[in-house]
């Protein structure tokens, strides 16, 4: 039985993680958990986890109500709230299940105080992958991937990380992987909010659409596995039956299949990766049954190659990238700026930013609030 701090309860990793808890209740042990703005989904969690002491809100109306609602529970409230409901949980294991930059200082805070961390936050490793390897380097806390790709990576690698020639990563293409790049312009968030084979959260589904997600996860294969932007490649599997791929010098693949399910990675990083799995190995990657896969065109979605500048640049070019994402999205889902804005914004920020080398976690949030205020004048004057 390990106890557990969720971070994002109410969102689609979170609640997810719930079901895979709730299904096996002599394995974990819910002690804390977090909820942005939707508090209506307190009263049920707690219902069904009768160990919770301490719970996260947002914001400070909803923590005094709350808080006088349930006179047993320590409630704490704000981005401050989601360290110390992490330090006063005293839970071994931490999920953050958070999405945006506010997931990266509780993810820190979870190494610093030596938890297991289970992050789906993939916000935390490109914006503070230094800070966060690090971390681990110096033997502090444990991570573990919540990410179908990368928890497909890791089942390979832990069956085999000699001889790696490429890590493959595969990608659904989204919702208009048959559109043509001029076609682009004129989607609306409405188009773009239709994944065809997942269900996720708002800004998740957009970075599918923009590719914007397929880059992170560059980012995220670079500091969770150490390969290069030359050593990783994108592939379309067009049903994300394969959840990725590894290659080998000798020209095999192996490769972990299954049906699009966040539960299973989810089940894989909550059990520290001691699961059963079975990965598939084979010289035809067509030969796995019901699978087709295409070429990722980099010419339609050239911002893939921002991956290789975060990475080879690192310092603040991260957080500039998430930065400048994160508002741009809410700017196209308020219908303020054209899908293709989202790429334009980003670009123009990363050229106009200054690159701050081996930041703190401060220098991190400077940057962040600096480029969100640029993006902000950026569609003010109609710069995008
Ligand atoms: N969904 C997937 O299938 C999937 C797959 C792989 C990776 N991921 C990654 O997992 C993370 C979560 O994604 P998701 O799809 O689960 O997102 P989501 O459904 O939007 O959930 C996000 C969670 O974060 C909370 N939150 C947001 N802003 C907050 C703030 N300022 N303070 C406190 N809490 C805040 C939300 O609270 P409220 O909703 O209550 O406001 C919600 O609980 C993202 O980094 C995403 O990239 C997701």
């Amino acid at each position: 039985m390990i106890s557990v701090c969720l971070l994002g309860a109410s969102g689609s990793i979170g609640q997810q993680t719930i079901d895979v808890m709730l299904k096996n209740p002599n394995d974990f042990d819910l002690r804390a958990f977090s909820i942005g703005r939707r508090t209506r989904y307190i009263k049920g969690i707690l219902k069904k986890f009768p160990n919770v002491k301490a719970v996260c809100v947002q914001d400070k109306k909803s923590y005094k109500y709350y808080q006088n609602q349930y006179t047993d529970i320590t409630f704490f409230y704000g981005d401050d709230g989601l360290d110390n409901l992490i330090k006063a949980s005293n839970a071994e294991m931490v999920v953050n299940a958070l999405v945006g930059f506010v997931g990266l200082k509780p993810s820190i805070t979870a190494l610093e105080n030596d938890k297991i961390l289970c992050l789906a936050n993939k916000e935390s490793l490109v914006v503070g992958g230094e800070i966060i390897n690090k971390l681990l380097k110096e033997g502090h806390g444990k991570l573990y991937p919540i990410d179908s790709e990368h928890v497909a990576i890791a089942k390979c690698l832990a069956v085999d990380n000699q001889n790696v020639d490429k890590i493959i990563i595969t990608a659904s293409g989204g919702p208009f992987r048959n559109l043509r790049r001029d076609q682009l312009e004129n989607i609306t968030p409405e188009q773009a909010l239709a994944h065809p084979n997942w269900k996720m959260g708002k800004k998740i589904t957009i970075d599918s659409a923009t590719m914007v997600n397929k880059t992170f996860e560059v980012i995220e294969a670079y500091y969770l596995f150490g390969y290069d932007f030359k050593d990783i490649e994108i592939k379309i599997n067009y049903n994300s039956y394969v959840h990725s791929i590894v290659r080998y010098n000798n020209g095999t693949y192996r490769a972990d299949v299954g049906k699009p399910d966040m539960r299973v990675p989810i089940k894989y990083a909550i059990y520290q990766g001691l699961t059963d799995y079975q990965t598939v190995v084979t010289d035809d990657l067509n030969s796995i049954k019901n699978t087709a896969f295409g070429e990722f065109d980099l010419e339609r979605f050239p911002i893939v190659n921002v991956a290789n500048k975060v990475m080879k640049e690192k310092g603040t070019m991260g957080a500039i990238f998430n930065a400048s994402n994160e508002e741009a999205v809410k700017a196209f889902l308020n219908h303020q700026i054209p899908f293709l804005g989202i790429e334009r914004i980003i670009n123009a920020c990363l050229k106009k930013q200054k690159n701050i080398k081996n930041p703190s976690y401060d220098d991190l949030k400077k940057c962040d609030l600096s480029t969100r205020l640029l993006v902000k004048q950026m569609i003010l004057k109609g710069e995008y």
